[in-house]
């Protein structure tokens, strides 16, 4: 008898992406490669070139200069690099400087060390609203600083949140801090890979990399500073990566991030041709098949292709808890995330929701589903065909933690 492999669906490439096969066999293949970059006989001079090579493929894949590539284990050591690096050295130049500005939907990796700096550091955090999709309000930061410019240490604007997708006006950021003299860091974590980055052009003082979003291997990052940007150390040691930060360089992993971004960057127009018609056919559907889905975050229909990840769609779904559905879905075979993060075992709504003006109610129902360079139209299919039945099994579970029991006989609700 042969058994039929049940199909699955993974809808949650914002997560992490599986690595690309150019990735794959530019780390398999430094892994059997012995050599620290830092030492210096041949085997250590060797590996040394792949770090330099690497190097200027990260930069000439991003617009920046070799020299402005610091690498890192990730996004989340780039973020804290960025935020508490910044923070120490402009506090130590003018003690005046204790405002963090940051917009109120960065992801944790950049929210936390702002307020560990709050607690711990004498830090004061401005969280500076979104609009209702997500995108920053530029009035709100122009305001900001006409009130504080001198006392601002940084502004950290994300390039594309992670949740709703939405694109943010960095441009305008960057125009709005030059006159105060404000370092500005964004964090392209999710943008960089989908959407053209081009530091340089930017403008940014520093910017947030890591490698298994595009198709690289988890634990390898980077940020990208500018030369002239005081970044204070926050891991001291062997003095690597301009004195910023120690640690032995991973050869691997730094050549197949350069390698999968390298590629991910010269297949864009394809992959983004290709993701935008599966998204819109993704949020068309869902749209369709279930009524009480609300898209979150800029709607591609009403806003333009410009404000929205390709791959990103977002919906919450009233009546049902983003969990049920996310588990419901899993055994269905669709991978997806929600955008809550747990508190002691208990859910907790998401921030990125919350300041968008959804209330916790309807941010409890929250599904993220991400598409990526593997995706396929059969993806889609799968979701669309299970969805109306999870989002009925979680309604009626909703309804029955509520206190409230569908009677299939009669159709009405009663109270249990
Ligand atoms: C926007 C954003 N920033 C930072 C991170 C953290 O990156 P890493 O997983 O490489 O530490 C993530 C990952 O979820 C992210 O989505």
């Amino acid at each position: 008898m042969t058994v039929t492999p049940t199909p699955t669906a993974y809808l949650d490439h914002a997560a992490t992406t599986p690595m690309s096969p150019a990735a794959i066999e530019a780390f398999t293949d430094q892994l059997a490669v012995a050599g620290n970059p830092s030492s210096l006989h041949s085997a250590g001079r060797a590996a040394r070139r792949v770090v330099e090579e690497s190097r200027e493929q990260v930069a000439a894949a991003l617009g920046a200069r070799p020299s402005e590539v610091i690498f890192t284990g990730g996004g989340t050591e780039a973020d804290n690099l960025a935020i508490k690096g910044l923070f120490w050295s402009r506090r130590v130049a003018n003690p005046q400087r204790r405002r963090i500005l940051v917009s109120a939907v960065e992801h944790h990796a950049v929210l936390d060390p702002a307020f560990w700096m709050a607690e711990h550091a004498g830090a004061e955090i401005v969280l500076l609203a979104v609009d209702s999709r997500g995108v920053l309000d530029v009035e709100a930061l122009r305001a900001e600083l006409a009130a504080h410019g001198p006392e601002t240490a940084l502004i950290s604007v994300m390039w594309a949140n992670n949740e709703l997708g939405a694109i943010q006006p960095i441009a305008d950021v960057v125009a709005a801090a030059r006159p105060f003299g404000v370092p500005v860091h964004s964090d392209a974590v999710q943008a960089a890979g989908q959407i053209p980055v081009d530091f340089a052009a930017s403008g940014l003082d520093a910017l947030t990399l890591t490698a298994h979003k595009l198709g690289g291997p988890v634990g390898v990052g980077a940020l990208l500073a500018r030369r002239d940007l005081a970044l204070t150390p926050v891991l001291h040691g062997g003095g690597q990566e301009r004195g910023v930060r120690s640690g032995t360089l991973d050869a691997a992993g730094i050549r197949s991030f350069a390698a999968a971004l390298t590629e991910a960057v010269a297949l864009m127009p394809a992959t983004t041709a290709r993701l935008v018609a599966l998204r819109d056919r993704l949020i068309a559907g869902v749209r369709d098949r279930v009524p009480t889905a609300t898209l979150r975050g800029p709607d591609p229909a009403a806003d333009g292709a410009g404000l929205r990840l390709p791959g990103n769609a977002h919906f919450t779904f009233a009546g049902c808890e983003g969990d049920s559905l996310l588990y419901l879905l899993d055994s269905a075979g669709v991978q997806c995330s929600t955008g809550s993060a747990c508190q002691a075992g208990v859910p907790q709504p998401s921030h990125v929701l919350l300041a968008t003006g959804v209330g916790e109610e309807d941010a409890r129902g929250a599904l993220r589903f991400s598409l990526g360079h593997i995706s396929t139209d059969a993806d889609v299919d799968l979701l669309l065909s299970v969805l109306p039945g999870v989002v009925d099994r979680a309604t009626a579970a909703g309804l029955a933690s509520a206190g409230i029991g569908l009677s299939r006989n009669r159709g009405t609700q009663e109270v249990r």
